[in-house]
C-alpha cells in the first residue's frame, strides 16, 4: 500500500454556517485540517470583530472531544463597515476582511456595492496589515456568467492593486486560465486559493446525462483548458497558489429545486481529493506546499507541528450526510474516492 505523510494541512476558505449544520459539517474538516478561514456570509452576515469573535466561540464549542482545530475568522465587507473596525478586527485576532460583490453568491446581498464606498475601509487595512480575501466576480446582469472573473480581474481587482498597493489580497478560489495569470504578474502580496472541485472537474459536468445541481457552485465551473491552467498553478510549487475548499454545504432540497443553491461540499474528502489531483499528473512530493504551508507562510501563521497519512486505498462516498434535520449529497456521493485519510500523528 503506497503511503503519504504530509503536515496537516490548512483550508484557507471554508463555509461552517451554523447550529445544527455547523455541529453536522465541522467534524469533517476538524479531522483534516489544522486551522480554516471561516467565512462569514451567514444570514445576517458576520460584519463586526464582536460577532466574529462569538461565532468562533459558537464553532469552538460544537468542535469534536480533544480537536486541536482553529477556526480563524474573517469579517464581511458591507458598503457601511466602518474603518475603525479595522484596527478593532486587528486587535480582536481577526484574519481578513472578505469582499462579496453584492449579489455575487449565496448570502451577498448584504455585500459591498461599490467599491468607492469602502476605500477609507481599505486603507486601514493595508496600514493594519489585514488580509482582504475577495469574491472575484462581477454582477451585470449582461455579463455572461462564464466570463465574470475575467472582468472582475480588468475592472475591479487591477485597479484595487494600484490604489492600494500595501493591501496583501487572496484571489478566492480561482477558476479561469486568465486568473491564473493575473495572480503570476501580480504584484507582490497578491495570492490566491484553489478548490478541488475546479481542479476535478470541468463545465460538462453540470450536465452529464442531465443537469446536476450537486455540481453547481459560484463561481461556476469553467472549461477543460482553465481547469488544465489550475492544475499547472496548484501543483507547480508557487507559494502563490494555496488550498481553500470553498466547501459549502446546503440541505439536499435546497439544491434539487426549481432554483438550486451554489455550493459544493467536499469537507467529507478535502485533502483526500486534492491527492487524487496531484497524483493524477505525478506530482503529490508538491502536495504539502500548497495544502500545509503556502497559506500559512501568507497568512503569517506557523506550519502546523502534526501530520496527516493518507492512503491509496479506495473507498466509496456515502449517497448522503445527516444535515440537522436535512441530508446533505457530498462531492462524488456514492463514488469513489482514491486516496484515504488514515489517522494523523504528532511531530
Ligand atoms: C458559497 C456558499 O454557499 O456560501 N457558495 C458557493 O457556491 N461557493 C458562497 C461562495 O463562496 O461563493
Ligand atoms: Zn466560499
Amino acid at each position: 500500500m503506497t503511503t503519504l505523510t504530509l503536515r496537516r494541512p490548512d483550508d484557507w476558505h471554508l463555509h461552517l454556517r451554523d447550529g445544527a449544520a455547523l455541529a453536522a459539517v465541522l467534524p469533517f474538516t476538524a479531522a483534516r485540517f489544522g486551522r480554516a478561514i471561516i467565512m462569514p456570509n451567514l444570514n445576517p452576515p458576520v460584519t463586526t470583530t464582536q460577532q466574529a469573535l462569538a461565532y468562533r466561540e459558537r464553532i469552538v464549542a460544537a468542535l469534536p472531544a480533544g480537536s486541536n482545530f482553529q477556526p480563524l475568522m474573517t469579517l464581511y465587507l458591507t458598503d457601511g463597515t466602518a474603518p475603525e473596525e479595522v484596527a478593532r478586527a486587528r486587535s480582536g485576532g481577526i484574519f481578513g476582511f472578505k469582499l462579496y460583490p453584492a449579489g455575487a453568491t449565496t448570502n451577498s446581498e448584504s455585500g459591498v456595492t461599490d467599491l468607492r464606498n469602502i476605500r477609507r475601509v481599505l486603507e486601514r487595512m493595508s496600514e493594519h496589515d489585514v488580509v482582504l480575501q475577495v469574491h472575484g466576480e462581477v454582477t451585470g446582469v449582461e455579463v455572461d456568467v462564464f466570463d465574470r472573473e475575467a472582468r472582475f480581474i480588468d475592472e475591479v481587482l487591477l485597479p484595487l492593486c494600484v490604489r492600494h498597493p500595501g493591501l496583501r489580497i487572496v484571489f478566492e478560489h480561482i477558476t479561469t486560465r486568465r486568473a491564473v495569470e493575473f495572480v503570476r504578474s501580480a504584484r507582490a502580496g497578491v495570492a490566491a486559493t484553489i478548490t478541488p472541485q475546479h481542479l476535478l472537474m470541468n463545465r460538462n459536468a453540470l450536465f452529464t446525462g442531465g443537469i446536476r445541481p450537486h455540481l453547481y457552485c459560484l463561481p461556476v465551473l469553467k472549461t477543460e483548458d482553465d481547469r488544465a491552467a489550475l492544475i499547472d498553478a496548484a501543483t507547480s510549487g508557487d507559494p502563490r497558489f494555496f488550498l481553500g475548499t470553498d466547501s459549502a454545504p446546503h440541505a439536499r432540497h435546497t439544491k434539487e429545486a426549481a432554483c438550486g443553491c451554489a455550493g459544493i461540499f467536499s469537507a467529507h474528502a478535502a485533502i483526500e481529493l486534492y491527492a487524487e489531483v496531484f497524483d493524477s499528473v505525478g506530482r503529490l512530493a508538491l502536495l504539502p506546499g500548497f495544502a500545509a504551508e503556502f497559506g500559512a507562510d501568507f497568512y503569517g501563521l506557523p506550519r502546523n507541528p502534526d501530520f496527516i497519512t493518507l492512503a491509496d486505498e479506495p473507498w466509496q462516498v456515502p449517497d448522503s450526510y445527516a444535515f440537522g434535520n436535512d441530508r446533505l449529497v457530498p462531492l462524488r456521493a456514492g463514488e469513489m474516492v482514491r486516496w484515504r485519510m488514515l489517522g494523523s500523528a504528532g511531530k
